[in-house]
């Protein structure tokens, strides 16, 4: 090559060097799988750093056959009596692969909760599943067990959260204004819950997949519609009733907004604070103007408020893109990642336009007016029927969308998509390796106990380290449907020590929660966060 093509070259080469560095800063898209063979409608990681994934059985044949030839019989589906295919996944996240799992009854628009001893508890669906529980517990040969007649009500749109009492609560779902619990003890039995007939718009909703977040007090916030109220959910008694966001606009499905219990910190003050953040949605009439063909601009605000404060106020923040469909992750170092959905229309059948293809991140420790920051674009738009879920390598995956009844590839807008995708933040770039921190021991934990110090020893190669900015966190890995993280939360454990030891290697000291109230017991990523870097995770049980 002479020299001047030789430099030619380079000239060519330095543009795409320069968006290769500038996509990182603001994240970068992975696509790590063309197909799954499903699309993941519900999404859920396991401690064996497995995700599970399911769609619906009466969507047709899917994209990935049962193994061994194995069929489903079952007379009551309404697409298929006789299905050779399968509607649910286990996702290995270390080695980029997946198998086909067995579900037998229908799974569609359902609910669930990882328990404490780390088994995936699934309730009900639709039609023939309705009632269902399902089990999954994690190994690498494990299938789907199900339990008939496991509710007591049938559900469909409910929302799950584990309890300190280490049962799982499901709430509402279509025509159901009650909760109860699973395991139930002693027997099946309906709770009422006026809330939730109060806030059901009539022929539209508004209400399904409610906001349900464990408080500090053990109470659960129950979000749906505009508001919310606290629930005593021992004595069926509403503690608390919280004002309509400012302008009454909905929230919840189909006018799907998505929410999070923002990082809980101070753990060890008295009095602990939480805060819940809500954004996004339709608003009022963008429903049914969908049905007509009218797309209206999705909800562009988000409204955070102080949910322990004796005098509760939703405090609004205006988004740089409006979204409806959108979901929540909270990220490892406690800002929160708004990902996927729609800019115009609703949730339902062919009821979203304008894919929001930008994640945006929200910092909640900055001051209003500089919490939102943009992210790179994807190329996929996940509308109806996407997932997202954080991995404990702090990279997000995003699957799923599906916004008709079948796995329609042609002839549609937005069409059924099989794909899986990994979106990294930018604190995963390579240029902060030198603060990055790894833990280096223990690897994992299966026994810790609440308000307990513990010893996390890790490195941190670059040179001089703040003990100031290292905080130990913990992360409830959440199931996530239809916009909404069941069970997320991120503990803020701070730290109580740092001890340089030498060599890049630091001992940090840290005190867990000190009970179910704030953390449910079960499995946990825990984190080691520097100057805002997070480390990979490592399991813990907390018991
Ligand atoms: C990241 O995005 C922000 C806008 O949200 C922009 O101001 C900034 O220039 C971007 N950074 C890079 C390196 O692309
Ligand atoms: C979608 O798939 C279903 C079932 O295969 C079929 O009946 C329907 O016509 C398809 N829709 C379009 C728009 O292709």
């Amino acid at each position: 090559m002479s020299t001047p093509t030789f430099i030619f070259s380079l000239l060519l080469l330095l543009p795409l060097l320069f968006v290769s560095l500038a996509s990182a800063a603001n994240g970068s898209w992975q696509l790590l799988q063309k197909s799954i063979g499903i699309s993941a409608m519900h999404m859920q990681l396991l401690r064996n750093d497995r995700v599970i994934m399911f769609d619906r059985t009466d969507f047709g044949p899917s994209n990935l056959k049962l193994p061994g030839g194995k069929c489903r019989n079952d007379p009551a589906d309404t697409a298929l009596k006789v299905d050779c295919t399968a509607h649910s996944v286990e996702y290995d996240v270390l080695a980029n692969k997946f198998r086909a799992l067995t579900v037998q009854t229908d799974v569609w628009c359902s609910s669930g909760s990882v328990m404490p001893d780390g088994n995936l508890v699934q309730t009900g669906g639709f039609n023939d599943g309705e009632r269902r529980v399902r089990v999954f517990s994690p190994c690498r040969t494990c299938d789907w067990t199900e339990i008939p007649n496991g509710l007591a009500a049938k559900r469909w749109y409910a929302s799950n959260h584990l309890l300190p009492d280490g049962r799982q609560i499901v709430v509402g779902g279509r025509g159901q204004f009650n909760y109860e619990f699973i395991p139930k003890i002693p027997v099946a039995n309906t709770i009422n819950l006026p809330f939730l007939s109060e806030t059901n718009d009539k022929g539209i909703e508004n209400n399904l997949y409610p906001f349900v977040f464990l408080n500090v007090d053990g109470n659960l916030f129950i979000f749906a519609n505009n508001r919310a109220i606290l629930l005593d959910y021992v004595n069926n008694k509403v503690v608390k009733t919280y004002p309509t966001i400012p302008g009454g606009e909905p929230r919840s499905y189909p006018s799907t907004g998505s929410a999070v219990l923002l990082p809980l910190k101070n753990l060890k003050a008295s009095a602990i604070q939480a805060e819940v953040l809500v954004c996004g949605g339709a608003p009022k009439g963008a429903y049914l103007q969908s049905l007509k063909g009218v797309f209206m601009k999705a909800l562009d605000t988000c409204a955070r408020i102080t949910i322990t404060d004796p005098n509760p106020k939703w405090v609004m923040e205006t988004m740089p893109l409006a979204r409806v469909m959108g979901d929540m992750i909270l990220l490892p170092n406690g800002n929160v990642l708004l990902i996927n959905g729609a800019g115009s229309g609703s949730a339902g059948w062919e009821q979203g336009r304008n894919p929001v293809l930008s994640p945006v991140l929200y910092r909640p420790n900055n001051v209003i007016g500089s919490r939102f920051e943009t992210q790179n674009p994807t190329t996929i738009p996940r509308m109806y029927h996407s997932t997202a879920t954080l991995l404990r390598d702090g990279r997000v995956l995003v699957g799923g969308s599906n916004p008709h009844a079948f796995y329609n590839f042609t002839g549609v807008l937005f069409p059924t998509e099989l794909s899986l995708q990994a979106f990294s933040p930018a604190y995963l770039d390579a240029k902060f390796k030198n603060l990055r921190p790894t833990i280096v021991a223990p690897k994992s934990m299966s026994g810790i106990r609440y308000r307990k110090k513990y010893t996390f020893q890790v490195t941190i190669p670059g040179g001089k380290v703040d003990g100031n900015s290292i905080s130990v966190t913990m992360f409830r890995p959440a199931f996530n449907t239809h916009s909404f993280s069941m069970n997320q939360r991120l503990l803020v454990l701070g730290n109580d020590k740092v001890t340089a030891l030498g060599n890049s290697v630091y001992n940090i000291d840290a005190t867990t929660p000190r009970s179910g109230n704030l953390a449910p017991a079960g499995f946990y990523l825990l984190f080691v966060v520097h100057q805002d870097i997070p480390s990979q995770g490592i399991w813990v049980k907390l018991s």
